[in-house]
Formats: C-alpha cells, structure tokens, sequence
C-alpha cells in the first residue's frame, strides 16, 4: 500500500509558486494539509488569493489556507511585483468566483501540525520566515520532521537580486540564517538536512514558448492557464535577462520532493549573509574551511528531460510515456 507523504506547502504566489502548486496537487503521493503564505512576491493577503485561485482551478478547495508572516523579521519587506506582477498572478484577470479569506494564523498551524503529524515535511517555496518563527516560537516541534525542501540560494550559480544573492534568502535573510542555522544545531545523522533547490539547478528549468505551445496542444484549457499565467514573466525575462521563455524555479522544489533521484548534490555546511554587499548570500562551505557539520544539500545537478516530463504529465493530466521530448523542436 502506498502511503501518502503528509506535507505542508509555505509559499508567496507568485507565477512559479502557483505552477508549483499545480504540480504538488496533481500528484496523487501527497497529502497537502495546509498550504501557508508569507509575504515574499507580493504581500501575504494578495498571495492567500492566488493560493485560493490555484486551488479553484484544480477543483481542491478543501484545502486549508493560512495567513503568515506580512513582514521579513527584521528587514523592511520588498515585493517582487516587477517579476511577477501587481496581483502575483501575471496580471491576466483571473479571479475567485467568490472572495475567500485565508485561516488567520500560519505559524501556528505550522506548529501545531508538526506536533500533531509524525512525519510531516515542509516544502518551503518563499522566504524563511513563516518557518523561522515558528522555530523561534516551539523548536521541539521540529524534532520529528521528515524532509524540508526550500527553494532559495545559490551555489556556484549567479545571484537574481544581486550579485551573489537569490531573491528567497535575500527577501529575508535573517530568517534564512536562522533556519539554516537550527539545521545546524540539529545537524547528525538521523535529523534531515535542508534540501537547497537554488538557482545552480532552478536556471536550467526554462519554460519556453514551445512548451507552452506543446502543453495547449495535449490540454488546451490547462495549456491556455500556464500561457496566460506566465505571460508578465516571460516579458519581464526578456527586458531583464533578453531570454526567450522564464525561469520556473518552484516547480523543481516539488518535483525534488516527489523524485528524490531528480536531482543530485553535495552535502556541506551553508551559513547565510544577512548584511553588506553580500546579504542573503548562501555561503555554501563545500571545502569544508568552517569544519562544521552539514546542515544542507545543496543541489547543483538536474535531469531536465525527466523534470519537463513529470510537470507536463502531472499539470495536463496525461501518462509520462506519451510525452516525447527528443523529438522534434522540444
Ligand atoms: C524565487 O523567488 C521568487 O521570485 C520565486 O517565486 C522563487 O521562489 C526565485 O528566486
Ligand atoms: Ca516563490
């Protein structure tokens, strides 16, 4: 009998967050118990909505939805409307047939599902703050957690805020360090590592206008969604970056959590800056200078075929083995 994985998804919708969570409630191996926002993208509120549309969508509004944090911990807050949009969701006048209002309190959820599920995991898709409060607030809470999957970081892969930092971590770098910072005090080996899906393998997912074209032609009013959703992002990598199509970076999150041998890495120490040019960078001691003991995975390998073919199966609803991305212009 095939368990179902018990999770909860924390998350700032956002056009890639929204794919991401198409993908985790098409895939039949989770069990989603809440999924809750944090300001990150767009404020809390604003992404609470855009959870509310992907749950309508897919026809799973029986899942809970909690408010989290509406500030980082101690920066002050900066969107990333530019990327994404005023409302998160590309701006293409996609509404709730009803105003729905999200559960007040995601933090406490957060933990009180923790103490509740024994072998919960935490996809983390936004900044850490959500979980790092909740680790302020109850740290014991966290001493059964099966897997937590954060999207955010980078390696050896250029920054996307700055320099040397990705937006996550650098939206709330304090919170970041603070995470990263309990799985080192944690760090032995039966407590999990964070598994790091950062930019040196989310870069590689590159959703084209042949993807696209190809998701309209197996299921053209899912195909038409991911088309309308993903417009404002693919513009803004063109005027930003000149590349044809956009980055998705959250879907691989989940698909990381789902296929763990989709990805592959180094385990190392990983210390985040919070101040100074380099804020929000993930130091990633691969050389092991700070004899610390690891407290992540840090991915820096993905098998696109394999990705592109779990995502378009799951969205659009089809079997893996019809999709054929050796042939012809994919
Ligand atoms: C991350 O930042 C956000 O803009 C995306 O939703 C993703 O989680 C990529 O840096
Ligand atoms: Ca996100």
């Amino acid at each position: 009998m095939n368990v179902k994985q018990p999770i909860i998804i924390d998350c700032d919708p956002g056009i890639d967050d929204s794919l991401a969570l198409m993908l985790a409630l098409n895939s039949p191996e989770l069990d989603i118990l809440g999924i809750t926002v944090v300001c990150g993208n767009v404020p809390a509120q604003i992404g609470a909505q855009n959870v509310f549309k992907i749950l309508e969508f897919t026809g799973h509004e029986n899942i809970p939805v909690f408010l989290g944090s509406q500030t980082p911990l101690q920066k002050p807050y900066i969107d990333a409307m530019d990327t994404h949009g005023k409302d998160g969701f590309g701006e293409f006048e996609y509404f709730c047939k009803q105003k729905k209002t999200p559960k007040p309190d995601a933090v406490e959820f957060i933990l009180e599902t923790l103490n509740s599920i024994p072998k919960l995991s935490i996809i983390a898709l936004g900044p850490l703050t959500n979980i790092a409060q909740a680790i302020r607030i109850d740290p014991n809470a966290f001493s059964h957690l099966d897997r937590f999957v954060s999207m955010g970081g980078n390696f050896r892969s250029h920054g996307n805020c700055s320099p040397v930092a990705e937006y996550n971590y650098w939206c709330d770098p304090l919170a970041a360090k603070e995470v990263f910072s309990f799985f080192e005090q944690k760090a032995d080996a039966s407590y999990p590592k964070i598994e790091m899906v950062g930019l040196d393998v989310t870069r590689k997912i590159l959703l084209t206008p042949n993807y696209l074209e190809y998701m309209k032609r197996l299921n053209l009013e899912i195909g038409s969604f991911v088309e309308n959703l993903t417009r404002f992002y693919i513009d803004f990598h063109w005027n930003v970056e000149h590349l044809i199509g956009c980055v998705i970076n959250d879907p691989l999150a989940v698909a990381h959590f789902l296929c763990p041998k989709l990805c592959s890495g180094i385990e190392a120490f990983t210390d985040i800056a919070v101040e100074g040019i380099c804020e929000g960078q993930s130091v990633v001691d691969s050389m092991n200078f700070y004899k610390k003991p690891s407290n992540s995975l840090v991915l820096t390998y993905v098998d696109t075929k394999h990705f592109w073919s779990l995502f378009f199966s799951r969205l659009l609803h089809i079997s893996e083995s019809i999709i054929l991305l050796d042939g012809g212009s994919l």
